[in-house]
């Protein structure tokens, strides 16, 4: 088969894998979950990660086609504009957005200026949607579960699966955001090991396991079908749910959540400026008690 070529770059502030896959033969790439460096304390951003990602595509003389998430990620802000606006490429999500798009536009009370119909990407996709990168296509599969939105793209024999699962020996995401479920995230799961069995897995994020002191980001079908700590050796959906109902009760709100959802439900776009010209987040107190 032919493969394309992926490169890994890892975000260490957020345990963050973001992908450079590219066609080696017509040059046409896509970057998958980009990075946008961010300070809470300052309120500062910043494009060193972004930037290590464009170096590669310089170098390569590549031509960046796609600006891809697998969902909107509430760990980290997306550099999706700022990659945009260097070097050009379509900002692509699943369709499902609207429905987080309608749940956090409550939550920030953004009013009538905030669209909740995902026009602030450039494409929706849908679960089946095929895509052009080069010689290979692109194929969407909705896995929904952690967020209702979430889609894997699988290109060859690579799946990038976002946040559906981790590398064999920490699990699978949280179920508990807005629009999450444990028995939904199951379902998509055994949609992902309905795959050949060879089929290489992308980790969106790795968090090093008890007992393991590298970071991973590749795995397989087969091998997350075998030992994967949450869904592997045949545990059944019931059991499922109740592990991760469980674990998910024990969790704190991620770091960023509130950053990181407000700026990637608008594909990466800072809220409005004031009229002084900057921008500012909104931090809505004892909502989420
Ligand atoms: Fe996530």
């Amino acid at each position: 088969m032919l493969k394309p070529q992926i490169q890994a770059f890892f975000e260490a502030e957020t345990f963050t894998y973001s992908y450079l896959v590219s066609d080696p033969q017509s040059k046409s790439c896509a970057i998958i979950d980009s990075v946008l460096d961010f300070d809470p304390a300052s309120g500062n951003t910043a494009t060193k990660s972004a930037d290590l990602i464009i170096a590669a595509i310089k170098e390569q003389n590549l031509q960046l086609e796609w600006i891809l998430e697998t969902h909107v990620h509430a760990d980290h802000l997306s550099a999706a504009p700022y990659l945009k606006a260097q070097l050009g490429g379509k900002i692509g999500i699943g369709a499902k957005i609207t429905q987080v798009q309608e749940v956090f536009a409550e939550v920030f009370n953004t009013g009538s200026s905030f669209a909740k119909d995902g026009s602030q990407f450039d494409q929706l996709f849908n679960d089946g949607d095929r895509f052009q990168l080069g010689q290979f296509q692109i194929q969407v599969m909705h896995t929904p579960g952690h967020t209702p939105a979430c889609i894997t793209y699988l290109i060859a024999d690579a799946a990038f699966v976002g946040d559906t699962l981790f590398m064999p020996d920490y699990g699978t995401a949280r179920c508990d955001f807005p629009g999450g479920d444990a028995a939904t995230l199951y379902q998509s799961i055994q949609k992902i090991f309905s795959l050949p069995a060879e089929t290489r897995l992308f980790m969106c994020h790795d968090y090093l396991a008890p007992g393991r002191d590298n970071y991973l980001n590749e795995t397989t079908v087969a091998e997350q079908q075998q030992e994967n700590v949450h869904v592997g050796a045949g545990r059944s959906e019931a059991d499922f749910v109740a592990l991760r109902t469980k674990r998910d009760a024990s969790l704190e709100m991620p770091r960023l959540i509130l950053p990181s959802v407000q700026v990637n439900m608008r594909a990466g776009q800072f809220p409005p400026a004031d009229d002084n010209g900057v921008s500012y987040l909104k931090l809505p107190l004892n909502l989420f008690k």
